[in-house]
């Protein structure tokens, strides 16, 4: 523990070499993301016996992933649809019937559809906005 200006550092509460958006995380930037290894150690020690998780504010899902990784169930509320999308799908465990790299090929020569969504630009960088209009276009071929 160190201390500094009259705080208390924990250091073991750093996760350093942990990067926020790894693996399931890194699908979105979403603005109000918790660290995932903050909320499983505090599942660890304050929700090891418990068998539900519920996050009122559940945001894009951290906390419920990390309670399903932990063998509970997790259930979720959030204001923003946009945070309900990406807590579902970064949630579930996905079935693709179709090989990745066949949807791949197939998106990467598609033209992009992008739907015309309202603050787009706000919540996705330009190049992700190309990469899902050209994942759209594939599924809209029937390649999912
Ligand atoms: C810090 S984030 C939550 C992070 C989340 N617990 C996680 O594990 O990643 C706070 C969330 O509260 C949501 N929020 C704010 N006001 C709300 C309200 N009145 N009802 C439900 N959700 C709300 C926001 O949309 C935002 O996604």
């Amino acid at each position: 523990m160190l201390s500094t200006n009259n705080k208390i550092r924990m250091v073991s509460w750093d996760f350093v070499g942990y990067r926020a958006g790894e693996g399931r995380y890194g699908i979105h930037d979403y603005p109000a993301m918790l660290h995932y290894m903050l909320v499983r150690k505090l599942i660890e020690k304050f929700g090891r016996h418990k068998k539900v998780l519920l996050d009122p504010f559940c945001g894009s899902g951290v906390s419920l992933c990390e309670a399903i990784r932990a063998g509970k169930k997790a259930m979720g509320i959030d204001i923003n649809p946009l945070a309900l999308l990406i807590a579902k799908v970064r949630s579930s465990n996905l079935d693709i019937h179709v090989p990745t790299d066949t949807i791949i090929k197939e998106a990467m020569t598609s033209n992009p559809e992008v739907p015309k969504v309202k603050n787009m630009e706000y919540w996705f960088k330009p190049q992700v906005i190309e990469a899902l209009g050209k994942l759209r276009r594939a599924i809209q071929n029937g390649f999912l």
